[in-house]
């Protein structure tokens, strides 16, 4: 392919930069209806699950309130979920826990912050709630410091600007973008790499597209420096991690590790770097699939249906509807 000077393929972040902010920041913008999330799933299985999961911690650690922030809240979906199934099992429970929580929106979007906040009025949250417009992918820290109990996001950090790599024998190739969304594989320099991203790189299966994405790390970096020393982060999202990935061949890899929704450009997440590299930074980290951990924090009613998957979809091909997406949870050593 001859390819004009106007035309020459970029670096994944800077097309997925512009692109996103413009998408996300428009008032028009109907995200559910251009792709779903298992934040506004019907059923909200993911956020209800960590909904459990702080209601037993919560319980264990008494308090006149907690602080839980979330990032990227979109309309307010995982925020409504995780407070309602608080507030149901406060309600089994006789417990106090929903109403003694002080939730805090993200987003770089003032569109998203305020449709999330009309809804969570709507549902009666609204005196506990409050919205701070915050660009995931700047400079700026998000929140004070060593302040929450807990962090939550919900398919965030795969669309922050990623950069992305191959290793083609003993080559470095960055993928660079054209406009249609076709990667070049471009020779590169093994400079271009810090010491642990170099090694993961070397790690992995030559030939596959790598995105390594250093906006999600700098803002899961700066979401971790805002808990308090028993806190959490929880990030969800999808991407890879186990070997059992790359059971693809790499040019399909390849043709859908970014992919495009109605302008959008999300890449997935490397969840082998993040975890590495927060780690690196004094982090412990744990990884496991979404399903997993909602399973475990399934209600006694939903027992039955525990083989099913986090969705309630059919299966497609071999390929399961929540099989990518993974729990990162983040925690002071
Ligand atoms: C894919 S949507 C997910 C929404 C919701 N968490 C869900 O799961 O349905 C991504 C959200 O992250 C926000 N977002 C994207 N890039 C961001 C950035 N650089 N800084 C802050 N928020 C960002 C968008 O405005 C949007 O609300």
């Amino acid at each position: 392919m001859v390819l004009g000077m106007a035309d020459s393929p970029k670096p994944l972040s800077e097309c997925m930069r512009g692109r996103n902010s413009a998408y996300y920041k428009a008032g028009g913008t109907r995200i559910y209806e251009d792709f779903s999330t298992y934040a506004q799933s019907e059923e909200g299985l993911l956020t209800r699950a960590q909904a459990r999961e702080f209601h037993r911690w919560a319980q264990n650690r008494p308090k006149p309130y907690w602080r839980v922030a979330e990032a990227g809240g979109g309309e307010g979906a995982f925020a409504h979920g995780f407070l309602q199934e608080l507030k149901a099992l406060d309600g089994k429970s006789g417990t106090d826990i929903a109403g003694r929580i002080h939730y805090t929106l993200l987003d770089f979007s003032q569109p998203m912050l305020k449709k999330a906040k009309a809804r969570l009025e709507k549902e009666g949250f609204g005196s506990q709630i409050d919205t701070h417009e915050w660009d995931a992918s700047g400079d700026e820290p998000p929140l004070p410091f060593a302040s929450h109990d807990l962090v939550r996001c919900n398919e965030l950090l795969s669309d922050l600007p990623a950069q992305a790599y191959a290793r083609m024998g003993e080559q470095l190739m960055e993928a660079r973008y054209d406009e249609k969304m076709n990667p070049h594989l471009l020779p590169a320099e093994w400079q271009a790499l810090n010491d642990l991203e170099r090694k993961l790189v070397l790690a992995l299966p030559p030939k596959y597209i790598l995105p390594i994405n250093r906006a999600a790390l700098q803002a899961a970096l700066a979401l971790a420096a805002s808990l308090n020393a028993g806190g959490k982060l929880d990030v969800f999202d999808y991407g890879f991690y186990l070997a059992a990935d790359f059971d693809l061949p790499p040019q399909m890899w390849n043709d859908t590790i970014v992919r495009e929704f109605n302008g959008q450009w999300t890449a997935d997440l490397n969840f082998l770097y993040l975890s590495a590299a927060l780690a690196a930074e004094g982090w412990s980290t744990r990884v496991e699939p979404q399903e997993d951990y909602a399973k475990r924090w399934k209600g006694k009613e939903e027992g039955k249906r525990a083989e099913e998957g986090l969705d309630y979809e059919e299966e497609e091909d071999d390929i399961q509807e929540d099989d990518f997406f993974y729990h990162l949870r983040v925690q002071k050593q």
